[in-house]
């Protein structure tokens, strides 16, 4: 057995941006990590190997349906136990043809990231994947280029999860510095240092498509480009999207977009920055890069020491009831459709001293001592499955078991309403979902309003999506809150267990997570075989040599 790949994960003191040195978890040796590229209509098997002295990880692949091998998902306590330290994992993924756009142009996962699902080590252990279509492409380009953007904290992943679950809870701070493709600096409002930025080369006339990849630990990030007020997206999280332009993007956290960028014919200058912001936090965290026309430059630029462009402060609403499928693989369903409405409501409070998150009255950590659920549904040992009947009485969470259960067939309109925090105050939320991508139904301040949301659904198409926004909304707003809600639609097809949470590192490590259990034991082992994966079924797994 030859894996197609293999990913090693590592942890290495060193220093990003211009902090001092931190231990920092990397994968083949760098953060981001390599970027892998699959084609569709095969199945690969990636072996993960976890080099970490003291740590378990585990590896997502974010944004793939993984309906054939649910048991590679890489969620801990929910789809497989963790990889133990010098333990390795064989994940399986199977990319049908069709996912990156053959046949359906709207459906599917081509621009995807892997990250751990394991505690903080997401903010560095994560890299790119992408699913090249097997056939044309449905936007013209001449090349391609990635922006991998992700947060770079002063404190290491231990002392920030130590801090996050302490009595009274330690807070991580804030994201030091928004880093491109692994560089940069220019970390709070005026502070620049000397850490060298990332260089995009392009060459006048030509357009690129840029693949704009969210792994951001905490950051939701508004972006543009200094003298290129013309981006047009054509795809939102794997999905062909009809061309919409815009002069600046928002990625939230575990989102991803293409957008195609025309550069100048002929530019009045060489270089032009590309300035990246976080909103809806405290402060506002920065980040650059620079687009540099023709050849290298003799030396890679430092921060600017005045930030070049003045981005908008609002967020709420972006691309809401405008973007549009490509194609639309499979109609929508319609609200007659729905055949269960489950409202997540999303609360911050103060538990036995800790500061957790929950929904639904109920927190989810990956702490929580339990068999992970797929494992006991292949096992059928008796450790007890989510209760329907349980889950129908208490607002569609079983409060034994902790998830949400769905029968196969059931049309789910899921609505995360946001409540806020105990304390006061409000957060913005990226909220998303493994297994099959949702249609996006909008979102709204206050609380969620079937008939008028409706309303405003007419005449739009909605598009598939895994990651989308909780704003925070201006508290001087005639419904006088700040906080919203968001809704999604979803069919109920593939049986797996499958997590909905919200992408901000710090808040899953505290809680705000959900398992969601679809199809019973029949269904599982009927769909999908036990798999053979070695070390599958108990904590252990595959020792390092035995391979
Ligand atoms: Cu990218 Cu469950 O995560
Ligand atoms: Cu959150």
């Amino acid at each position: 057995f030859i894996p197609d790949a293999v990913l090693r994960v590592s942890v290495e003191t060193i220093s990003q941006s211009c902090m001092p040195p931190k231990d920092v978890l990397l994968i083949n040796g760098t953060s981001p990590g390599p970027e892998l590229r699959l084609t569709e209509g095969r199945t690969y098997w990636i072996r993960v190997y976890n080099d970490l002295p003291n740590d378990n990880t585990t590896i997502h692949w974010h944004g793939l349906t993984m309906a054939v091998s649910p048991f590679s998902d890489g969620t801990p306590q929910a789809s497989q136990w963790p990889i133990p330290p010098l333990h390795f994992f064989d994940y399986e993924i199977n990319i049908p043809v069709g996912m990156a756009g053959t046949y359906c142009k709207s459906c599917t996962s081509i621009l995807i990231f892997y990250h751990s699902h394991v505690g903080f080590q997401a903010v560095s252990a994560t890299g790119p994947l992408i699913v090249d279509d097997s056939g044309p492409v449905p936007y013209k380009y001449d090349e391609e280029k990635i922006i991998f953007l992700q947060d770079a904290f002063s404190s290491d992943d231990t002392t920030i999860e130590k801090g996050l679950t302490a009595k009274p809870f330690v807070w991580s701070g804030e994201s030091a510095v928004i880093l491109v493709n692994g560089k940069g600096g220019g970390t709070a409002d005026t502070t620049v240092c000397n850490a060298s930025l990332s260089v995009i080369n392009v060459d006048p006339k030509k357009t690129y498509r840029f693949r704009i990849i969210g792994g951001t630990a905490l950051s939701f990030v508004s972006f543009a480009i200094e003298g290129h007020n013309n981006l047009t997206i054509i795809e939102a999280d794997g999905s062909y999207t009809q061309p919409y332009n815009t002069s600046y993007l928002q990625v939230g956290t575990g989102q991803r977009f293409s957008f195609l960028l025309h550069a100048q014919a002929a530019p009045p200058k060489k270089t032009f920055m590309m300035q990246f912001e976080a909103r809806s936090r405290p402060t506002v965290t920065r980040g650059f890069a620079v687009l540099n026309y023709g050849s290298d430059l003799a030396h890679a630029p430092y921060p600017p020491a005045t930030p070049p462009m003045t981005l908008p402060e609002t967020t709420v609403g972006f691309l809401d009831y405008v973007l549009r499928p490509l194609i639309q693989d499979e109609p929508f369903p319609t609200a007659a459709q729905v055949t269960r409405r489950v409202t997540v409501r999303v609360h911050q409070e103060v538990s036995g001293g800790r500061t957790i998150w929950v929904e639904n009255n109920f927190p989810w950590t990956e702490d929580t001592p339990r068999e992970p659920y797929l494992v006991s549904l292949y096992k059928n040992d008796g450790i007890e499955f989510p209760s329907m009947q349980r889950a129908l009485t208490n607002g569609g969470l079983d409060p034994v078991t902790v998830a949400f259960p769905a029968e196969i067939g059931e049309v789910l309109e899921i609505v995360i309403q946001n409540t806020g925090s105990e304390a006061g105050g409000v957060d913005a939320h990226p909220f998303h979902a493994h297994g099959k991508h949702y249609w996006d139904i909008g979102s709204g301040p206050g609380t969620y309003n079937a008939a008028e949301n409706e309303k405003r659904l007419i005449g739009t198409s909605p598009v598939k999506r895994d990651t989308t926004m909780l704003y925070v909304y201006d508290t001087s707003a005639s419904n006088n809150t700040d906080a919203g809600w968001r809704a999604w639609r979803l069919k109920v097809v593939e049986p797996g267990v499958w997590m909905i949470h919200c992408h901000i590192l710090q808040h899953m490590i505290m809680g705000m997570q959900t398992v969601w259990v679809f199809g019973n034991e029949t269904d599982l082992i009927r769909g999908v075989p036990i798999p053979e994966v070695e070390g599958y079924l108990v904590y252990g797994g595959s020792v390092m040599g035995n391979e």
